[in-house]
């Protein structure tokens, strides 16, 4: 079976990534959300390479990578809110859709058709590093096929390319577990008024307090904004229960806070939101596994991270599907 190469998160790793990068090819690296399956987002044939590889339909667009807020500016029109936003949160894991520039010099495949970019400034050090040496930006999905749980693990990159066609050409530089654990949050920016299209690793409460309310993708009767919203996402393949506090014969059940003796997996046996995000796919990656006849998943508040963390849930159990 053709398997990816794995590299350490040092120096040389990211040099010969950024030359990965710079001659056409795909590299998957760690940010501090998920790993990422970049490549040059200025080369049509590379970005066409992202989608090909991850199966992912041509109408989902992508985000683009970038190192820094001014060349966030040189390639979309940026707002009033979109300079707030960036200064509170960049780097860092949120991403502002906003109107590409004529002259920004993106592969029109990115947008996938709209005339907006998604754009993010990654706060992970090692995406950071990669960035700057590539000069380019990076158009970067979260390096799983299409349909699977995001990876926050470079075995989990590894296993989702694993026989896959090239996959004997794909870098990987492990870089740890990333410790948000959740995609960023989805800010789109385009329309006049703040609207979230994707709950994620940055809380909607922090975005309001320097947006005031959000608008919600879709409340205004038009379809969602965010093609990647669609609700076969985020898939394991064994069937998920959610807001139970017992699992029935053949099920594991995942934990949250206090669970019952003998719980072997807790996102968080304290409660604590920020660390049940950080544990999130790579649990469901490990439980999800033959001799389970499905996931039983104890109930998570509703507020704060954990919004994110059901939203994930939710389109895991509408879509999963024992085959
Ligand atoms: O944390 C993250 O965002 C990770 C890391 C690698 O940065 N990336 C990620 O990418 O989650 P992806 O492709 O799995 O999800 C991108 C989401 C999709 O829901 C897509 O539809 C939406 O962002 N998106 C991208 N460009 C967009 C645009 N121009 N307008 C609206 N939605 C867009
Ligand atoms: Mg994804």
């Amino acid at each position: 079976m053709t398997t990816p190469i794995s590299l350490p998160g040092d120096e040389d790793s990211i040099e010969r990534c950024a030359r990965a990068i710079a001659d056409g090819s795909l590299v998957a690296f760690p940010t501090e959300t998920v790993y990422g399956l970049g490549a040059d987002a200025t080369n049509d044939e590379s970005v066409a390479a992202i989608y090909a590889a991850k199966d992912r339909p041509t109408f989902n667009p992508l985000i683009v990578h970038v190192a820094n807020v001014q060349a966030a500016r040189s390639l979309v029109y940026f707002c009033d809110q979109a300079e707030s936003l960036a200064q509170a949160f960049w780097p860092g894991a949120i991403s502002l859709v906003l109107p590409r520039r004529n002259d920004c010099g993106l592969s029109l495949l990115v947008s996938a058709g709209l005339e907006t970019v998604a754009i993010r400034v990654p706060a992970h050090p090692l995406a950071h590093n990669l960035l700057v040496r590539a000069a380019c930006p990076i158009a970067a999905p979260s390096a799983n096929r299409s349909g699977e749980v995001s990876p926050t693990k470079a075995d989990h990159v590894l296993q989702s390319f694993a026989g896959s066609d090239g996959a004997e050409r794909l870098l990987i530089v492990d870089g740890g577990s990333c410790p948000v654990g959740l995609e960023s949050t989805v800010i789109d920016l385009s329309g006049g008024d703040a609207t979230l299209l994707r709950p994620g690793g940055i809380t909607a409460e922090k975005i309001e307090a320097i947006t005031g309310k959000l608008g919600l993708a879709g409340s205004n009767g038009n379809t969602p904004k965010s093609p990647g919203m669609l609700s076969r996402h985020y898939a394991p393949k064994t069937p998920l229960r959610l807001n139970v506090t017992q699992a029935v014969e053949g099920e594991v059940l995942l934990g949250f806070g206090p669970a019952p003796i003998g719980t072997v997996f807790n996102l968080s046996s304290t409660g604590n939101l920020s660390e049940a995000a950080a544990n999130l796919f790579a649990m469901l990656h490990a439980l999800d596994q033959e001799i389970y006849t499905g996931i039983a998943v104890m109930p998570i508040p509703e507020i704060g991270l954990g919004i994110a963390i059901n939203d994930r849930l939710h389109r895991a159990a509408t879509s999963a599907k024992k085959m």
